[in-house]
Order: structure tokens, then C-alpha cells, then sequence
């Protein structure tokens, strides 16, 4: 694909845009293992994802974010990267990869990896070597001295249990923010960043068009490691999340690799704030493209996020504007930001933030309009658009994410919960596991994920939800996607506009304008159940000549102030 072919700035109306092929785009994120299985081995692969192309060409989406495909022993699902130069036997070979990229680009659709550099696998070669004080390798990873039985600090893992394992081959402890199987990289040692860049470099000249970067805002930790506060929910976070050289780190990396091209990239920022998220696309922060920041992802979050705590799925239509309006403001011109509800850390979006049993379509839909029309660019995480909903798990045995399970076995251990069915309500609400559960293509047998036997459960509810019946009605969430999809593309000022909440106290209608130069577009969400007047007298919009431009019912309150609106009830109007 040509390069810097987009990278200019062009004058509109009055406003200058700064324009970029990732700003118009509209992102399509792949699992690949439960994606499409291609040769009956019941695992998804890149084989499976390339006989998908050109329903990824109909849905319209201009970007594809493959999840880990490197080689890998598969403890966090390829987040533990074995070898990044090589592709994990299960999903295919190399030329398989190259075949995808091709047949991708041919359809003029960009492909993006996941870049997973805060750890590798414990079974890198460069763990390996670090394990056996290799020359070179001594500092790769943290390592610390002390009594196996003592953990040099008190920090916590993301996966629950202490971020500490003794190593008896090299008689110390080593680090992990995540699982005890993916070390943490110790970004401290010039030749790690070295060997990173080389990395990236040579990804990049495969001809991809960028990097999705995990878990990016943990890279620098506090020299020393010292202890973190043991009342927070995480305990050590403040040591690692957003640290003390992590600018100059990722700023090195775009200097003397990323600006060669014109690559996308996308920061994974957990933990941030919107502004500390923000400023990782300053020159100088590290000069990323786009951040994904979770602060909207935690309205619903119980008692101190804790896996055991009350009050899981709670959350206001007041709180989601009042956070989505920060983030759309803060994270505007000269910021970017990415726009997700979903992803394969988190639980299907209709049954999160919609009603996934009496309105499953309508709210899908409605969740839809507003991922794709917000500001930022948008993700569309594989089975939103036909609307794919939680799956309901009664035990551990039924669970494959490591992160759900090392939390409720942690809490089983301490006996803050005597069995599973303590925390059910929780692990369902939350689990990653929703998220992976096979794509639904048919209501054949394995909803035609596979023809062996699937890796991970199918949703029994596929016999409704699944892309063949979506794509046969042409009202079907899938269908509203892509009206979406191509409505974004064509109305410039859905992707560049202004963003303008309006009724902010409302408890049921999401209301907000996009403007750009003299165009304005009107979105209304009746984000209820109930039947709910939008109370649009007394704001600033003029609605008298308001055209439709796309609803989720048949049709639509013409002129929408004071109007009516079903359950549910999505509409763009333009102004
Ligand atoms: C990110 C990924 C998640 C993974 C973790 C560790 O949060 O999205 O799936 O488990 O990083 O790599
Ligand atoms: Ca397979």
C-alpha cells in the first residue's frame, strides 16, 4: 500500500483538517481463534480469516486488528509471544500470513498486528537466555534476589496472585504483570529496545499498516521497585502504569522506526487517565496516532473494581455522557482517540450497555450509532455486528480465561468466597471468556465456526444470532453496521466534526451533535426501555428542517424536538 499517500492537510470551509487514512477509518478487530476455523482442527486461523475477506469487504470495514498470531505456548491466548518473527502452528504458516496481508490489501483493506512488547513468553529465547545469565541477556527481564519464600515487593499481578515468580535455575525472582508465564521485558536495557525496533522494523516492511500496543503505559517502572500502596485495588500499579521514562521510551521508538512509515498505531492505555492518556500523542510523549483509554469501561465497575466486590453492572446514561464527553473533548483536534465499547478483554456490548433479551436488535443497533458516529476511530470487535450477547458460565471447568480464573482461585485460596457460585454473578458479568466464544457464521453444527470439535464453547443462542440470518434480512443488525460503516464514510463530518452533548441531565436520551463548518448532524439515542420524549426546546439545535439519515425503526419522528422515541430508538438526522 503507497505510503504518506494521505498524510496532507487540507483546507475545508474554514476549518483546516488534518486528515489521515486512520481517522477515516473504521477498524474491524479479529480473534483469531475463535474467529473461523479452516481446517477442522476446531482452532481458529489465518487460513480461516482469509476465506472471510470479502465478508469483511461487505461489512465495509477498511482496517483489520489481528490479535496475536506468533508463535506461542498459549497461556494468555498469544499475548505471550514465543517468537515474534514466526506464526503460531496452529493458525498457519508465514505465507499463510503473507496470503492473508495480500488478499486483504486487495480489497483494499489495511491490516494491523498486535504488538505485545511489555513481556514475552517465558519460553522466549531471550528469557532462556536472561534465566541462564547469558552475556547480554542478564537484564532483559527484572530479576531480584531474596528468600523464595519473600517477593522482592508487594506488587499484584493483573491475573491476581503475587507479580513475582522464583526462578530456581537462576535462584532469583522475576517480574510479571500478567501471567506467571509472560516475564516482564525490562525496557531499562538499551539492547531490549534495540532488538524491539529491529522487531517492528521488520514487521513494517511486510508491508502492514501498524501496531495495536498492548498493555503500551506499563513499559517504564520505578527505579528500584519499590513498594506500592497495599490498600489500592492494584497493588504497585502507580509504579508501572504511565511511568517515569515511558515518553521517552515509546518516543525513541517512533523516532527511529515509525516515522519511516506511515503506519498506524494505537496505544493500549489501561489505567490512565484521559489526560495522561492524551498525552501520549504529543510529540515528544511518544507521538502515537490513537489511544485506548478505559475510563468510559469503568462506569460499570463494582465496589473498587475488585473481582469479588458488589455492584457489578451498574451504571448511568449520566455517567457514560459525562465520561465519553471528557474523552471526546480532551481527545479531539490535535488528539485522536479510539473509539471501542468491546473488545476480547471485556463482555459482549449488548448485553453490557443494551438489553440483550427483549431488545437485543434494537439496542445492538442503537449501540452501534453511537460507536460510529462519535469522534475518534471506531472498533468494531468480531460478532457485534450481528450483535453476539454473553454466554452464561456455572464453574470454572467452564472457563478458559486465565485472568478470571487466577482472580477467583486467588479468592477461593484467601476463603473470601467458599465456591464458585459466590462469584458467578460477577465472573458472568465480566469475564473475557464472552468475548471468545466462536464467531456464529450459521445455525449449523458449531455455529459453522468449525467442522471438528471447537476449542472453546459456542453460544447456544446461535441458532438465532449468526451471521447468515443477519445478512439474509436486510433489517438485521448486521445490515444497520454496515449502513452505519458507509454513512461514516461518505459524511466527513461524522469522522472530523465537533462534538456537542446536548441534554446532559437526561437520564434516558443521548443526545449530541457533530459539526463541521456549516454541516451539523443530530444524533438521538433513546437509550431506555421505555418510550421517552426527546426535550430538545431550550437547546441550541434548530430541528425544523432535520433529514434522516439513518434510524432503527421503519421510521422516524420527523422533526425529532419534543418528539417521541421507541425503546431503544436510534436516529441520525442531518440538520
Ligand atoms: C492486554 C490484552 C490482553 C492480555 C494482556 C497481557 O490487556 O488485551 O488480552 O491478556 O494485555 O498481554
Ligand atoms: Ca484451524
Amino acid at each position: 500500500m503507497a505510503r504518506r499517500d494521505s498524510d496532507v492537510t487540507a483546507q475545508c470551509a474554514s476549518t483546516a483538517i488534518d486528515r489521515r487514512w486512520w481517522k477515516e477509518a473504521v477498524v474491524y478487530q479479529v480473534y483469531p481463534r475463535s474467529f473461523n476455523d479452516s481446517n477442522g482442527d476446531g482452532i481458529g486461523d489465518i487460513r480461516g480469516v482469509t476465506e472471510k475477506a470479502d465478508y469483511l469487504d461487505a461489512l465495509g470495514v477498511d482496517v483489520v486488528w489481528l490479535c496475536p498470531v506468533y508463535d506461542s505456548p498459549n497461556d494468555d491466548n498469544g499475548y505471550d509471544i514465543r517468537d515474534y518473527r514466526s506464526i503460531l502452528d496452529e493458525f498457519g504458516t508465514m505465507a499463510d500470513w503473507e496470503a492473508l496481508l495480500s488478499t486483504l490489501h486487495d480489497r483494499d483493506i489495511r491490516l494491523i498486528m498486535d504488538l505485545v512488547v511489555n513481556h514475552t513468553s517465558a519460553e522466549h529465547e531471550w528469557f532462556r537466555r536472561s534465566r541462564r545469565r547469558e552475556e547480554g541477556y542478564e537484564d532483559y527481564y527484572y530479576w531480584r534476589d531474596g528468600s523464595p519464600d519473600e517477593p522482592p515487593n508487594n506488587w499484584d499481578s493483573i491475573f491476581g496472585g503475587p507479580a513475582w515468580t522464583y526462578d530456581d535455575e537462576r535462584e532469583q525472582w522475576y517480574l510479571h504483570l500478567f501471567h506467571e508465564t509472560q516475564p516482564d521485558l525490562n525496557w531499562r536495557t538499551p539492547a531490549v529496545r534495540e532488538d524491539v525496533k529491529e522487531m517492528v522494523r521488520w514487521w513494517l516492511e511486510k508491508g502492514i499498516d501498524g501496531f495495536r500496543m498492548d498493555a503500551i503505559n506499563f513499559l517504564s517502572k520505578t527505579e528500584g521497585l519499590p513498594d506500592g500502596d497495599p490498600e489500592a485495588f492494584l497493588t504497585g500499579a502507580e509504579h508501572y502504569s504511565h511511568g517515569p521514562r515511558i515518553h521517552e521510551y515509546l518516543q525513541e521508538l517512533h523516532d527511529d522506526v515509525l516515522a519511516d512509515y506511515d503506519a498506524m498505531t494505537a496505544g493500549e492505555m489501561g489505567l490512565t487517565t484521559v489526560e495522561q492518556a492524551a498525552s501520549y500523542l504529543e510529540d515528544g510523549g511518544g507521538g502515537l496516532d490513537m489511544v485506548f483509554q478505559f475510563n468510559h469501561m469503568d462506569i460499570d465497575a463494582g465496589e473498587g473494581g475488585s473481582w469479588t466486590g458488589e455492584g457489578w453492572g451498574e451504571w448511568s446514561l449520566t455517567d457514560l455522557k459525562d465520561v465519553m464527553t471528557r474523552c471526546q473533548k480532551e481527545l479531539a483536534e490535535p488528539h485522536w482517540d479510539a473509539v471501542f465499547l468491546g473488545n476480547h478483554d471485556n463482555p459482549r456490548i449488548v448485553s453490557r450497555f443494551g438489553d440483550d433479551e427483549d431488545y437485543r436488535e434494537e439496542s445492538a443497533k442503537l449501540i452501534a450509532t453511537f460507536l460510529l458516529t462519535l469522534r475518534g476511530t471506531p472498533y468494531i470487535y468480531q460478532g457485534e455486528e450481528i450483535g453476539m450477547t454473553n454466554d452464561v458460565f456455572t464453574g470454572l471447568d467452564e472457563l478458559d480465561d486465565p485472568m478470571t480464573i487466577g482472580h477467583v482461585e486467588d479468592a477461593l485460596a484467601s476463603g473470601e468466597i467458599d465456591s464458585f457460585d459466590d462469584v458467578a454473578d460477577a465472573v458472568n458479568y465480566r469475564s473475557r471468556d464472552h468475548a471468545r466464544t466462536p464467531m456464529q457464521w450459521t445455525d449449523g453444527e458449531n455455529a459453522g465456526f468449525t467442522d471438528g470439535d471447537p476449542w472453546f464453547r459456542t453460544n447456544a443462542n446461535a441458532a438465532d444470532i449468526n451471521v447468515a440470518a443477519a445478512r439474509a434480512g436486510e433489517d438485521s443488525v448486521w445490515h444497520h453496521y454496515r449502513r452505519l460503516v458507509e454513512l461514516r464514510h461518505d459524511e466527513e463530518t461524522l469522522v472530523y466534526g465537533d462534538y456537542e452533548l446536548l441534554l446532559p441531565e437526561d437520564e434516558r436520551v443521548y443526545a449530541y451533535t457533530r459539526t463541521l463548518g456549516d454541516e451539523t448532524i443530530l444524533v438521538v439515542l433513546n437509550w431506555s426501555a421505555d418510550e421517552t420524549t426527546f426535550d430538545a426546546q431550550g437547546t441550541v439545535v434548530d430541528t425544523a428542517d432535520a433529514t434522516m439519515l439513518l434510524g432503527n425503526y421503519d421510521d422516524a419522528p420527523e422533526d425529532p424536538a419534543g418528539a417521541e422515541f421507541r425503546p431503544y430508538e436510534a436516529v441520525v438526522y442531518r440538520l
